[in-house]
This record gives C-alpha cells, structure tokens and sequence, in this order.
C-alpha cells in the first residue's frame, strides 16, 4: 500500500516544465514523468501547468490515493478519474495523472521484484519491438524544414531491438554525411531528427541512399516510413505544402503514391484527425503493403479507436499514454487494437525526459514498434532500456 507520494517539477527535453511522479510503498518504489506533446491531436487529455496541477493535488488528490494499493492498477486509475472529474483529464491535468499511473505499475513491480515489462506483460511477455526512428524531420518540431513531420526509418530485417537500434543510429549519421555532401547539413529537431531546409522529395531521396548504405554495410534490411501530421497541413480546404496545396482527393493518391515510390512501410496521420473516411480510403488502398496508423486520429481512445474499426479508417493504432492520461486506458486501448487486427506502436513525445517506461509498454503489450527517436539523451534512455530487456528476455 501507498506510503507516500512525491510530485515536482521537473525539465524536459524542450527546457519546459514538466511533472515527475514517486510513489513509496512498504516494500517498492515507482518514478515517472509526463512527456508533452507539440502537434497534440484536438482530442487528448488536457495537461495543465505543472506548478499549479501539483499544488492542487497535493491538497486533495495525494492525500486521497495514501494507503492505496499500487496492485490493484485499475482502482488506482478509476480513483484518479474520479478525483479528476472531467472526461478529459482537465480537472487534475494530464500530465499529474499519466505520471502517477505510470510510477504507481513501477512501484507495483519494484515491490514484487520485477522488471516492468516482466509485471504487466507477465511470463509470456518475449519479444522486444523494433525501433522506429526519424532521422530528418519538419513540421512542427523543427522551422524552415520538411513539411511532412517525421521521416522514419525502421530495421525490419534486423533480428531484434539491440541489432536494429545501433542500425537507426547508422542511418541517422549516413544521412548527416550526405547532407554534409550536398552542403545541406543543418541542426537537428525536437526529437533528433536533422531538420535541413530541404523538399519533402529530398528528403526521401537522401534516406533511400543513406538506406542503401548502411543495409549493404550490416546486411539489415531497413525500410522507410513517414508521420505526416497532417492535421497540422490541412487548413479546412486543403493541406499547406511548403512547395504546393493538396485537395482531400490529392491527398490521398499523393499518400498511396509515396507508399508504392518509397516503398514505404509506415505512414502515420496522413490525412486530417476528422476524416475518417479518407483515410478509410487510403487504407483500402494500400492495407497489403504498408501500416496506415492514427495517432492524432485515435488520440489512444477507445471510442475514437471504436469509430476506426467501424470505419476500417487504419491497420494500426499509435499508443502514447499521455493522449489518455493512465496506463489503464492505454492498456484498454491496445487491447482493443489488437483484438480488431490492428498493430500497435508505442511512442514518445517530441517533448521528453529520460523516463524509459514506454520501453517496458512496448515490450509487455506487444507493440510491433517502439517510436522514439533514433538518437539524443531523452530518445536514447528508451532504446537503450530496450536493449536492456532484450537481454532479459
Ligand atoms: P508530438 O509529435 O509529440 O509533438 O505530438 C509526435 C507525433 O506527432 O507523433
Ligand atoms: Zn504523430
């Protein structure tokens, strides 16, 4: 049972203000802390200011949750909605509650001496997800670079998460050489990515080579993928290329055509987080041959996931547990995905710290892919927590 609850506030990888979480109990120990989002989808859970979230709930809600027990993971989650009171998590905040959620599994598992993966996902939990990692990108982490968000890239040859991590890590250098080569070299995003004043198609052409190199050189298959964030695009008529506009019905065929160009095996949010029925469209189009994933779309809501199985709007659902706000709900989420045929990917934030739970999610839950970058110290305390667990497993 709960002895003790400790909230502060703490930095993340933007220099912002984000909520860290402890829970004591007689025997264990949980930490986490709450990632924030920059192209958030209208339908998350509400953070709110980390300073004020924590003073309200040290008067109410920490009091509330002492002598819980950190085992019982759906009553935790249940009185956290209660106290918050608002369907959206805007009463207690977000980001107080995925932090809490997060660290009372944590101290539940240090208590009975397990891993995180090995409590949640339990005997059978064996196989590690594969990295997915943008290695240039736009949009809104990055100014006067792509405007698709995220160019990814994925190890699918690799034989498991520890091969296919130090491969992202060589294609994001490749690419830096070539950038280097085409006097294109630039900084480098929220969350690693280089984000060099570049077209769209550019950027395709310089990870296809840089793809190219590094397979030959570890004789590991590595395909690409994109998050487009296209709600970010659409400005109610079309969607806002730096280089051109897009009808709904451009949109789609542009989407199919990089899928069959690129050979693409991942396009996240490529259409707008309300249109369900072009990406329904998209999907029919292309489901054989690569993932189509909601993540603005699904915010990882169980209704909004429902309305995509009814619709057939994507084969694969992102998973951030701070779209949702506890790990209950993200477990709810995953459950449902899965039931339904659909992948499932964990993800970060492009606002991070180096809290590595999601490593565990992605493990326990059976997610196909872990998105977290592919370099940087926030994106590599999760891919190297990975390689831990592989070990493990
Ligand atoms: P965000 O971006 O964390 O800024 O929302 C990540 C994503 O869109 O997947
Ligand atoms: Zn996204």
């Amino acid at each position: 049972t709960i002895e003790q609850i400790t909230l502060r506030t703490i930095l993340d990888s933007r220099g912002n203000e984000t909520v860290e979480a402890e829970i004591y109990t007689e025997s264990g120990f949980g930490r986490a802390a709450a990632p924030s989002g920059a192209s958030t989808g209208t339908y998350e859970a509400k953070v709110r200011s980390p300073r004020e979230a924590i003073e309200d709930a040290k008067r109410t809600l920490i009091p509330s949750l002492i002598g819980e027990d950190t085992r019982d993971q759906i009553t935790f989650d249940a009185l956290l909605r209660e106290s918050d009171g608002t369907p959206d998590f805007s009463g207690i905040g977000a980001n107080v509650a995925v932090a809490l959620s997060l660290a009372c599994a944590k101290a539940a598992a240090s208590s009975l001496n397990l891993e995180l993966f090995r409590y949640l996902g339990g005997a059978f939990a064996s196989e590690t997800p594969l990295p997915l990692g943008n290695v240039i990108g736009g949009g809104a982490h990055a100014p006067n670079a792509t405007s698709i968000q995220e160019f990814l890239v994925v190890p699918t040859g690799a034989s498991g998460a520890t091969e296919g991590v130090f491969v992202n890590a060589a294609v994001h250098k490749t690419v830096k050489k070539i950038l280097q080569e085409r006097g294109k070299l630039s900084g480098k995003g929220d969350e690693g990515a280089w984000a060099p004043a570049i077209s769209d198609v550019e950027a395709f052409e310089i990870i296809s080579e840089a793809i190219a190199t590094v397979s030959d050189e570890t004789n590991v298959e590595v395909r690409m993928g994109v998050d487009v964030a296209a709600s970010e695009l659409w400005d109610g008529e079309r969607y806002r290329y730096r280089d051109a506009a897009r009808t709904r019905e451009d949109q789609i065929a542009y989407m199919a055509d990089l899928v069959d160009r690129y050979n693409l095996v991942y396009v996240e949010d490529p259409l707008f987080e309300e249109d369900f029925e072009a990406f329904a469209e998209l999907t029919d189009q292309v489901s054989d041959r690569c993932l189509i994933c909601g993540d603005d779309l699904f915010v990882t809501n169980v209704e909004r996931i429902t309305r995509g199985i009814e619709t057939c709007a994507a084969n694969c659902v992102l998973i951030k547990p701070n779209q949702i706000g506890t790990l209950t709900d993200t477990f709810e989420a995953i459950r449902l995905a899965q039931e339904s045929g659909m992948e499932t990917v964990m993800s970060h934030r492009s606002g991070e710290t180096t809290d590595a739970t999601i490593a565990h999610l992605a493990t326990a839950f059976g997610c196909i892919f872990i998105k977290t970058g592919a370099v940087g110290g926030e994106r590599i305390a999760k891919l190297n927590e990975l390689i831990r667990i592989e070990e493990l497993i």
